[in-house]
């Protein structure tokens, strides 16, 4: 029967990519259940969620929508390959927003929206630490201290763990919104005391070389910037010209202080 709904299609970004429909985006790999944690994490400090859910065919309402996704790419995977019997899948709400670094900034963007979208950043940073998410933010400088473990992604010659991934991060420049994608916990092999008590001296000791490793990032950069060429002291000067140096670091306090007593 013909319909008249948009088809689902797969992202062209992402290793696996995305289902994108008109309502929902739904994943068939690389999902587990610390994206729904995220999540719950990600409501409570009022950043704008996915609704994550992972489903399975006794959640019929739902289901109907995997079918209907599976269907309208014939049951091949974005690469062309068969996709085998499917027992679950990961349902979120399909939101709008561009990837970070394919946001068009042909014209400057307002003040106020740098503010809210440094600040929705400053919370992720911190959270992203907190759930040992090494996937979205430029943190490489501090790799070596944020453990490693051989269940750790090994990543690939254009990235590995604490490497920048902007693909994970969408922004909604008429909202001012920086929505997390692709949120995951990474804790397998890793002592989590151990963890913990490193995150929390970064956090309390070098939180303004953190926040320079973000903002001198050329994906953030250029969100602010007239040209990314500049120093990278100029970069600072001009965020904190702008307030954006400010809101960041309130951002970040704010999920300092959400977490605080957990780390
Ligand atoms: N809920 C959503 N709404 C709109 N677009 C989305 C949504 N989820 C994902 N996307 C788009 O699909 C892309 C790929 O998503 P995602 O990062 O989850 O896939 P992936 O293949 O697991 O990626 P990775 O290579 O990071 O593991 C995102 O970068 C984003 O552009
Ligand atoms: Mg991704």
């Amino acid at each position: 029967m013909k319909t008249n709904f948009p088809k689902y299609q797969w992202t062209a970004s992402g290793d696996d990519g995305v289902l994108l429909g008109e309502k929902y985006a739904i994943k068939i790999t690389s999902y587990d259940q610390t994206i729904v944690e995220c999540d719950t994490i990600f409501k409570e400090l009022q950043l704008p969620i996915l609704e994550a859910r992972i489903i399975t065919p006794e959640d019929k309402s739902l289901w109907i929508e995997v079918e209907k996704a599976l269907n309208d790419v014939e049951y091949k995977d974005k690469y062309g390959k068969e996709i085998n019997h499917i027992t679950q899948a990961l349902v979120m709400n399909r939101i709008s927003g561009v990837e970070l670094h394919k946001l068009s900034l042909d014209k400057p963007i307002e003040k106020e929206t740098l503010h809210q979208l440094f600040h929705d950043i400053g919370k992720l940073v911190v959270i992203d630490l907190y759930v040992r998410n090494y996937d979205r933010f430029p943190l490489s400088a501090f790799r070596d201290e944020l453990l490693h473990s051989e269940f750790d992604d090994v990543g690939d010659e254009r990235w590995i763990p604490w490497d920048e991934n902007p693909e994970n991060i969408l922004i909604d420049i008429t909202s001012g919104r920086a929505i997390p994608i692709d949120s995951a916990s990474y804790f397998k092999g890793i002592d989590t005391t151990a963890y913990r008590t490193i995150v929390r001296r970064l956090l309390s000791q070098q939180i303004q070389e953190i926040m320079w490793h973000i903002l001198t990032s050329p994906n953030y950069a250029r969100l602010f910037c007239p040209s990314i060429d500049m120093a990278n002291e100029s970069i600072i000067q001009h965020a904190k010209q702008l307030g954006i140096f400010a809101k960041l670091h309130a951002g970040m306090e704010e999920a300092i202080g959400f977490i605080g007593n957990k780390l």
